[in-house]
């Protein structure tokens, strides 16, 4: 597998101050020091940062940060994406090193999503407080990192988009979807596609069928328990974030959890207990029912 897990995220955001809050208040994670300013870095465990968050003109995602276990899959990685015709800039040391990475590159997939690809990491190096005594995201099996979780994006040409990173980045089907909002016998669904990397996350991608002004989806958090999950969604409830789906369970990953808004327009599920397959022993899925339990969606504005 070329790439293992989700690095970071980095977000372009209008409003900081209520970043800030969100961030701090209902996620649960700790700032740190970006060194630049207008920029806010909120950590979920001892990584530098998991996202990044720049003030701008536009509340949009600004790059997918993936991560490679290895130079040598890093290198695949580039290799295959130039081979295919694919453009790609590789970052000074100076870009890499501030995404917390030895080596870096960019390119974008055939949806438009911008990534960011590193490999060889660094530490915090200081232990993760969070402010709201969250007990630790799981970002970790055993000593195995599985990135901070996943993300799901846009990309109306989905067979073309899932291709990209199946055929050049390593990924491989974990689950697809089709998910009926309108209902009806007439209703042809939506495409979604969950594709896992090297790492034991259930899926580290999401390609969604449909288009989303902010450029994001969902970002998924995972915390140790349902305890963790029901204390987040208090304190959304009690900062007045907008509650996107009740708790639920999800079919394919096993996860439970909720959804809400962040300041950015996309959602954060925010879950417990999602399952961590054995790529040797496993069976991609066909879902037309997403949910086992649960899930009562509310997009609001
Ligand atoms: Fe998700």
């Amino acid at each position: 597998m070329a790439v293992h897990s989700l690095a970071y995220l980095v977000i372009g955001a209008r409003d900081l101050d209520a970043w800030t809050n969100y961030a701090e208040s209902v996620i649960g994670a700790m700032r740190a020091d970006s060194g630049a300013e207008g920029v806010l870095h909120y950590r979920l465990d001892h990584r530098p940062f998991r996202w990044r968050i720049e003030g701008g003109d536009a509340d949009k995602l600004l790059a997918t940060g993936l991560e490679c276990a290895t130079r040598e899959n890093w290198d695949k990685a580039l290799a295959n994406l130039k081979g295919a015709g694919v453009a790609v800039e590789v970052a000074s040391a100076a870009e890499a090193r501030a995404r917390g990475f030895h080596d870096l590159f960019r390119c974008v997939d055939p949806a438009g999503n911008p990534l960011e690809i590193g490999w060889g990491h660094t530490v915090a190096g200081t232990p993760f407080v969070s402010p709201q005594a969250v007990d630790g995201f799981i970002t970790l099996d055993g000593d195995l990192d599985m990135g901070f979780g996943h993300a799901v994006l846009p990309a109306q040409n989905i067979d073309e988009t899932r291709a990209f990173y199946v055929d050049h980045l390593g990924f491989a089907n974990s689950d697809e979807m089709r998910v009926f909002m309108a209902g009806g016998p007439d209703d042809p669904g939506m495409g979604m596609h969950f594709l896992h990397a090297g790492g034991p996350r259930h899926h580290v991608i999401g390609l969604a069928q449909f288009p989303v002004p902010s450029g994001l989806v969902h970002t998924m958090v995972e915390v140790a328990t349902l305890d963790e999950v029901g204390m987040a969604l208090d304190r959304a409830l009690a900062a007045g974030t907008h509650i996107s789906s009740t708790l639920g369970k999800h079919t394919n990953d096993k996860m439970v959890g909720f959804y809400m808004r962040t300041p950015g327009g996309f959602d954060v599920e925010y879950g417990f207990g999602g399952i961590r397959p054995d790529w040797n022993n496993f069976t991609p899925t066909f879902t037309i029912k997403e949910d086992l339990w649960g899930h009562k969606w509310d997009f609001g504005q």
